[in-house]
């Protein structure tokens, strides 16, 4: 079978991981989504903020956190002095995964195997930015470096030093499931922690 290595260029800037991975086979994501959405920002981001993967607007448009998620992210950052512009902006599973329902297609949740395969592309990604923090938004991004057994309940906001991926690296809420509460005080409260994570993170940046 096919991996995402088969794809990786020999040539490793990001240009040409993004121009790569558009012919990724790694796993089956590939064969109903649009396009890949690659990451996007500086190479000299000092920070990466990785999300799940691209929803319905993104694959459409080809670019990351450009729908209703991407928007409750720019204002977060706003909020807290970030400049989206200077982070580089990725996904842990570069393809779509949808169910549909009528015309409707629905956010599925990747699998443990397609996450594996896909963190080829985010390690590279990596590998190339040498990014001084990173911030992973919701369980599945986190997973992608912790590997299966990472639980967001026990350990959002925690700050890791000194990890293989960088010197600063956590885990915080994804956007999308803020948007997802149904309960109107339980959001309240999250969105304030997801808030006070991106406080630290710009704090540390310094
Ligand atoms: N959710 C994500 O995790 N990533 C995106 O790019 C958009 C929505
Ligand atoms: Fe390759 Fe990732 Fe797309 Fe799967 S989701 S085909 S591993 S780029």
């Amino acid at each position: 079978a096919p991996t995402a290595s088969d794809a990786l260029p020999a040539q490793r800037t990001l240009p040409a991981l993004r121009k790569a991975a558009a012919s990724c086979r790694g796993c089956d994501l590939y064969r109903c989504a649009t396009q890949v959405v690659f990451g996007e920002g500086p190479e000299d981001a000092q920070v990466m903020l990785v999300g799940e993967q691209p929803g319905d607007h993104e694959d459409l448009e080809g670019r990351p956190f450009v729908g209703p998620a991407g928007k409750l992210l720019d204002d977060a950052l706003a909020a807290v002095g970030l400049d989206r512009g200077t982070l580089y902006v990725t996904n842990a599973v570069k393809h779509f995964k949808f169910e549909r329902r009528g015309t409707r297609r629905l956010h599925a949740r990747p699998t443990q195997p397609e996450i594996r395969a896909c963190s080829t592309w985010l390690r590279a990604e990596v590998d190339v930015l040498h990014p001084r923090m990173i911030l992973c938004l919701g369980a599945s991004a986190a997973q992608s470096f912790q590997g299966p057994s990472f639980r967001l309940t026990a350990s959002r906001g925690e700050v890791f030093d000194d990890t293989p991926w960088a010197p600063w690296w956590m885990a915080t809420y994804h956007p999308s499931a803020l948007l997802r509460m149904p309960d109107k005080d339980a959001r309240a409260a999250a969105t304030e922690a997801f808030h006070a994570d991106l406080r630290k993170l710009a704090q540390d940046l310094g």
